[in-house]
């Protein structure tokens, strides 16, 4: 059974791509702090507690591990936070990639896959095909983008595989209820309006209703996490099947405002989402959607808002 080393499979997406990883025949083994993972999210294979910036600890995991592959999520991911913190967002994200990337090149480098964002392309331009201009807008998207360089660079100069995904917004949670989005605090969307229609959630503050859109919100490209999940169990057998790299945009190719998702969650749940009308959010772009592959779309198993509220809300009434 392959070995792939998954940075931050403790957190929301990467341990769902363990799951993935499993149910594909492969054994993850976990490298987290536990920052903002949860221990209990490890139940694929082993979790080694500590940093991807500790050069030693990963040295030790390459000697001790047959690693075949590296998925590398571990990551601050708020890019409001990000703001405020940014030397926070560059040390844990581009130090720590840096250190990774030292790791796997002297360990016979492995394949890679990245975690990136739709964060680095900034403000759209036309359609975020993978070719548009990158141009981010927050210290979050810039440490992202500095990581696809990193990575970029290092595949050129000594012949590493890497796949560089950029997600859009990652929603949902396991449709077999093993696992669910448990980030705290809370700050997405669709955790917040569902636990706002069930009451188990102040009302949703609706951020921004000027925006230029049909009806004033903001419109993204939710795609469900086991979909997502999955995105990496190909790419890694993409890479492994001899692809030399490449990257990726993950989405659906679909956009939802604000206001459609409330709709959605109002219709699933049968309880209208309460609710305020609040500013914008300052950094929010007005529309994010992902013009993705054929091979993208075909992959995607829970397309559609109602897939993703189902499998969120199914774990709350669980709860
Ligand atoms: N929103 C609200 N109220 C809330 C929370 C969100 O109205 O309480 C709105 C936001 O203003 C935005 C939309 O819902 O228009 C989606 O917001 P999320 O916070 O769920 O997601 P973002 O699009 O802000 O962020 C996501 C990822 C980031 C990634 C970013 C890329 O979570 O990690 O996309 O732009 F960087």
């Amino acid at each position: 059974m392959s070995t792939i080393l998954v940075t931050g499979g403790a957190g929301f997406i990467g341990s769902h791509t363990c799951k993935a990883l499993s149910a594909a025949g492969l054994q993850p083994v976990v490298i987290d702090n536990l920052s903002t993972g949860f221990r209990h999210n490890v139940k694929w294979g082993p979790l080694i507690e500590g940093d991807v910036g500790d050069r030693t600890l990963l040295n030790q995991i390459f000697l001790e591990y047959p690693v075949a592959g590296v998925i590398h999520f571990a990551a601050s991911t708020y890019v409001g936070e990000s703001m405020s913190v940014p030397l926070q967002y560059y040390r844990n994200n581009v130090a720590a990639t840096l250190n990774l990337l030292e790791a796997i090149t002297a360990h016979g480098s492995p394949p890679l896959i990245f975690s990136s964002s739709c964060a680095t392309y900034g403000i759209p331009v036309g359609p975020l095909a993978e070719d548009h201009p990158q141009n981010p807008v927050n210290p979050y998207g810039w440490s992202k983008l500095m990581c696809e360089r990193l990575i970029l660079d290092t595949a050129m100069a000594h012949g590493l595989r890497a796949a560089i995904l950029r997600y859009f917004n990652a929603a949902g949670a396991d449709p077999d209820g093993e696992l669910r989005e448990e980030h705290d605090p809370e700050t997405h969307l669709i955790p917040l309006a569902v636990g706002a229609a069930l009451g188990t959630r102040p009302p949703l503050k609706v951020f921004g209703t000027d925006y230029p859109t049909p009806d004033g919100t903001c419109i993204r490209d939710y795609i469900h996490v086991s979909d997502l999940a999955s995105a990496h169990v190909r790419a890694l057998g993409e890479l492994q099947g001899g692809s030399p790299g490449f990257i990726r945009n993950l989405g659906t190719g679909r956009g939802h405002s604000v206001a459609q998702v409330l709709e959605a969650i109002a219709a699933v749940t049968g309880r209208p989402v309460a609710h305020e009308l609040h500013p914008r959010r300052p950094g929010d772009p007005p529309a994010l959607t992902a013009p993705v592959s054929e091979e993208v779309s075909a992959g995607l198993r829970f397309p559609g808002l109602s897939a993703i509220i189902n499998s969120v809300t199914g774990r709350l009434h669980d709860a």
